[in-house]
C-alpha cells in the first residue's frame, strides 16, 4: 500500500518561488512514489475579500500553474476544494470539537487579523479547522508544506486526538507534516526578515512563477543584500544573501557550500546575475506550458471535474464513517 500525500495552496495572488521551493517542488518528487492528492484551496481564499471575477479567473490560472509546474493529473488527484462539498461538511464536525483556546494560539490568525483590520471574520479564525478537514478526509499520511504551515498541522493532529478521545480510534488517520530540509521558508526579496508571500502588495518582494524573464532579472538583481562582500551562507548575519543562496541551491541542485566555493572572491552582483539566469531557465518552460494550458479553458474544466469526482469518491467514505461515529442518522 502506497502512503497517501495531500497538500494544497490558497487561491490568492500568483504562486511564487516560495510556494514552488517550499512546497510544489517536493510535491512533484512525491508524485512518483506516493498516492498524491493536490488541491486548490479556493474556500480558504474567501477568508479575505475577493473580487468574484478575479477569484474565478485565478482558480483556472492556479490549476494551470499546478500542471505547468509538473503535477500530472494522471498520477495524482488534482482538484478544486469547493467542488468537493465534503470538506465543509467535515469541517463543521471538527469545529464542534476544537476549543477556541487552541485557535487563539494560531500565529497566522494573529498576523492576518492585523493585516485585514476591517475584515476579521469568523472564517479567518476557523481557517485551520477547514485545513484539518482537507487533510483528514483523505486519510493522508504525509502533508508536504513549508515551515509557515507547521502550526496548522500540529492543530490538525490535536483535532484527531480530540476526535479519538470522544469517538474512538481508527476513523481518522494521524497525519504528519513533511517539511523539506532546505527552502522551507523562502524570504521576501526586499525584506529578508519576512517570508515571501504571494499576497504581498509589493511585487518586488516575490518572483511569481509566471513572471517573464525581464521581470525575474529585475527582481533578483534588485534584491536586498547585506553589508560586506564575501559570499557566505549565514542566515543570521547575511539573511538577504543567504535567501538568494537557498533559492540558487534548490534550483541548481548545488549545496550552499559548493556555491560558496564557486563564488569565492566574486561579488554579490555575480551571484545575482547567475541566479537570475537559473530562475529564468527553470521558469521559462513553466511559463510556456502555462500559456498553452490557459488557451483551453474547456480542457481545464474537464480536468477539474474529473479530479473533483475522484476526490469526492474518496472523501465520502471518511465523511460517512465520521457521521456514523458521531451519531448522525444516515
Ligand atoms: P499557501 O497557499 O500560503 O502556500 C502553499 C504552500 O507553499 C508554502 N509556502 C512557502 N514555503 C517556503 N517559503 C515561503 N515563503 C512560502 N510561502 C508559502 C506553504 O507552506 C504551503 O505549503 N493553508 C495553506 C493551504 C492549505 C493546505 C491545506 C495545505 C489549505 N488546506 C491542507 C496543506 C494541507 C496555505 O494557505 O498555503
Amino acid at each position: 500500500m502506497k502512503k497517501t500525500i495531500l497538500s494544497g495552496s490558497t487561491v490568492t495572488g500568483d504562486l511564487t518561488l516560495g510556494n514552488y521551493i517550499g512546497a510544489i517542488h517536493n510535491w512533484k518528487q512525491l508524485q512518483e512514489k506516493y498516492d498524491c492528492l493536490y488541491f486548490l484551496a479556493d474556500l480558504h481564499a474567501l477568508t479575505v475579500f475577493q473580487d468574484p471575477k478575479v477569484l474565478r479567473d485565478r482558480t483556472y490560472s492556479f490549476f494551470a500553474q499546478y500542471l505547468a509546474l509538473g503535477l500530472d493529473p494522471q498520477k495524482n488527484i488534482i482538484f478544486v476544494q469547493s467542488q468537493v462539498p465534503e470538506h465543509t461538511e467535515l469541517s463543521w464536525v471538527l469545529t464542534c470539537l476544537t476549543p477556541m483556546g487552541y485557535l487563539n494560539r494560531m500565529t497566522q490568525f494573529k498576523e492576518k487579523s492585523e493585516k485585514h483590520v476591517k475584515n476579521i471574520n469568523a472564517g479567518l479564525y476557523t481557517y485551520p479547522i477547514l485545513m484539518a478537514a482537507d487533510i483528514l478526509l483523505y486519510q493522508a499520511d504525509l502533508v508536504p508544506v513549508g515551515e509557515d504551515q507547521r502550526q496548522h498541522l500540529e492543530l490538525c493532529r490535536d483535532i484527531v486526538g480530540f476526535f479519538e478521545n470522544r469517538y474512538g480510534e481508527g476513523i481518522l488517520k494521524m497525519p504528519e507534516a513533511y517539511i523539506g530540509k532546505s527552502g522551507a521558508r523562502i524570504m521576501s526579496l526586499q525584506d529578508p526578515e519576512k517570508k515571501m508571500s504571494k499576497s504581498d502588495e509589493n511585487e518586488k518582494n516575490f518572483v511569481s512563477i509566471i513572471d517573464d524573464a525581464k521581470k525575474i532579472e529585475k527582481k533578483i538583481k534588485g534584491a536586498a543584500t547585506d553589508s560586506g562582500t564575501e559570499i557566505k551562507y549565514d542566515p543570521e548575519t547575511k539573511p538577504g544573501l543567504s535567501n538568494l543562496m537557498t533559492i540558487y541551491s534548490v534550483l541548481s541542485g548545488k549545496t550552499t557550500e559548493e556555491l560558496e566555493k564557486e563564488y569565492e572572491g566574486k561579488m554579490y552582483g555575480h551571484l545575482k546575475v547567475d541566479l537570475a539566469d537559473v530562475v529564468v531557465q527553470t521558469l521559462r518552460p513553466v511559463r510556456e506550458k502555462y500559456d498553452d494550458l490557459m488557451k483551453n479553458k474547456d480542457h481545464l474544466d474537464q480536468l477539474m471535474k474529473s479530479g473533483s469526482e475522484r476526490a469526492r469518491a474518496r472523501s465520502r467514505v471518511t465523511l460517512e464513517n465520521v457521521y456514523k461515529a458521531v451519531g448522525l442518522v444516515r
